[in-house]
């Protein structure tokens, strides 16, 4: 900035409003380069930059705050004792609920679980088609029932959540519900659930 060049007019005139060819400010200069270079800065470290997008960033803390709400719960296994336990709370029940709903198994099994004629099962009543203890009901949720319209739900439910809503599924049993699907000529008696 010389100060020869300063205060010059330019030969413009718009209806007799002349302008100076000053430059622009030098701290007005360095804001705007400096915004630019932070902004392949941020670019870099956030979009392209291995681990570090926000989109993984997110992913993880989702996973993690999930892990870490289901983790009050205790140890999750494929046996009637965590089967049981859930089922007996009443804010598992409730997760395992919103995850029916959610997840469309409402659309097969009907709202409330009575089951959908020529459709998804009835979990109200003392008989299944496919488990005959309460232990068999997470495995069903993950392998789907091969030739029907139960395909696999582990692509709708991260591992934690299917005993959640496994628990909702045995906690209907003995409900009375409105629209209950008739017993399946193929399904058995199922023994009551156990006790601990
Ligand atoms: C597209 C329809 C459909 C959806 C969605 C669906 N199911 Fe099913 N489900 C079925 C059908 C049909 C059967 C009965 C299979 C048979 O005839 O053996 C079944 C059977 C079951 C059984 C075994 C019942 C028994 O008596 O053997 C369980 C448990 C089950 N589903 C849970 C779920 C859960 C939990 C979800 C949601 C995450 C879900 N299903 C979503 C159609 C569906």
């Amino acid at each position: 900035m010389s100060e020869s060049r300063q205060d010059q007019l330019t030969d413009h005139s718009y209806d007799g409003i002349q302008e100076y060819d000053n430059p622009l400010p030098g701290w007005w200069k360095l804001l705007f380069w400096g915004t630019f270079g932070f902004s392949v800065l941020y670019w870099t470290w956030f979009h392209i930059w291995p681990g570090q997008s926000i989109i993984a960033t997110w992913e993880a803390q989702v996973e993690e705050a999930r892990s870490q709400g289901y983790a009050r719960f205790g140890e999750l296994k494929d046996d009637a004792e965590t089967l049981v336990r859930l089922m007996n709370d009443p804010e598992a029940v409730a997760i395992g609920q919103a995850l029916f709903q959610s997840k469309g198994c409402v659309a097969c099994h009907g709202p409330e679980g009575g089951g959908v004629v020529n459709l998804g099962a009835n979990f109200t009543d003392d008989y299944a088609i496919n488990f005959q203890t309460i232990d068999q009901i997470p495995n069903i949720i993950r392998t789907g029932v091969p030739g029907t319209a139960m395909v696999s739900q582990t692509a709708l439910l991260a591992p934690a959540e299917v005993y959640f809503v496994a628990a909702y599924v045995a906690s209907l049993r003995g409900k009375t519900v409105a629209n209950a699907k008739e017993r399946d000529p193929r399904a058995k008696p199922i023994e009551p659930w156990p006790t601990f």
